[in-house]
């Protein structure tokens, strides 16, 4: 009898979490699969490490996601030869080709103004500026960026020069 309970606790088990995994199916873009990814080696990385581990690379690759408020897709064009995967090598969209330049410019800023400048010992990566520095889950930072001139309204040039008397 016992053991009967246990079956229907873990079938109904099964259930419920079929049923949670069904809803996100619909609840998320079900005809791209964005989780198929191959294994390395990578056919086309220009600016990360080339040897870069799978496990590396995805959680870049989540975080300029997250970062920008964007699925794989939104860099990532459909295969050619079955839609349902992402043609990750491609380099046909935009969005792509402007975040090899925005990986870029982050590591250059890391590079150039943070690293040199932490005390010895050196922590091995230091990474302050990154994507969702700027993006703040949007694609474009433009938008908020925009509001930045009611800030600047607020700001009274005068007091500096009162100061000097
Ligand atoms: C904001 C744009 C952007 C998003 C979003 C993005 N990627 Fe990428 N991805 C890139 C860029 C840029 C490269 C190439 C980097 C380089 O040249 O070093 C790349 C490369 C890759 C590669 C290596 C392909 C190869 O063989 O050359 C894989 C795999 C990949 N991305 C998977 C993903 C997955 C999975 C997601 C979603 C979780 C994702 N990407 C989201 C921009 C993005
Ligand atoms: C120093 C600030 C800054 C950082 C850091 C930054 N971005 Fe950007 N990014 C911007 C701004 C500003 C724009 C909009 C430029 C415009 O449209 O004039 C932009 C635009 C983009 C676009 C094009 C969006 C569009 O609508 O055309 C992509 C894609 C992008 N960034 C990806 C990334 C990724 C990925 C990273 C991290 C590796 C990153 N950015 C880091 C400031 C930044």
């Amino acid at each position: 009898m016992k053991s009967k309970k246990k079956i229907l606790a873990v079938l109904s088990g099964f259930g419920i979490l079929i049923m949670v995994l069904v809803l996100y199916a619909f609840k998320t873009d079900s005809s791209i699969d964005e989780g198929y990814v191959s294994q390395p080696p990578w056919e086309n990385l220009q600016v990360l490490p080339k040897d870069i581990s799978k496990d590396s690379l995805i959680h870049l690759m989540k975080n300029y996601a997250a970062s920008l408020g964007v699925k794989c897709n939104y860099c990532h064009m459909p295969n050619q030869l079955d839609p349902k995967k992402l043609d990750f090598a491609s380099d046909t969209k935009i969005e792509k080709k402007i975040a090899r330049g925005m990986i870029k410019m982050t590591d250059e800023i890391n590079e150039t103004y943070f690293k040199p400048h932490f005390p010895d010992p050196k922590p091995k990566q230091v990474y302050v500026a990154n994507c969702v520095l700027c993006h703040r889950g949007t694609a474009n930072p433009k938008n908020y960026l925009s509001d930045m001139g009611l800030m600047y309204n607020t700001y009274e040039s005068d007091e500096s020069e009162k100061d000097k008397g």
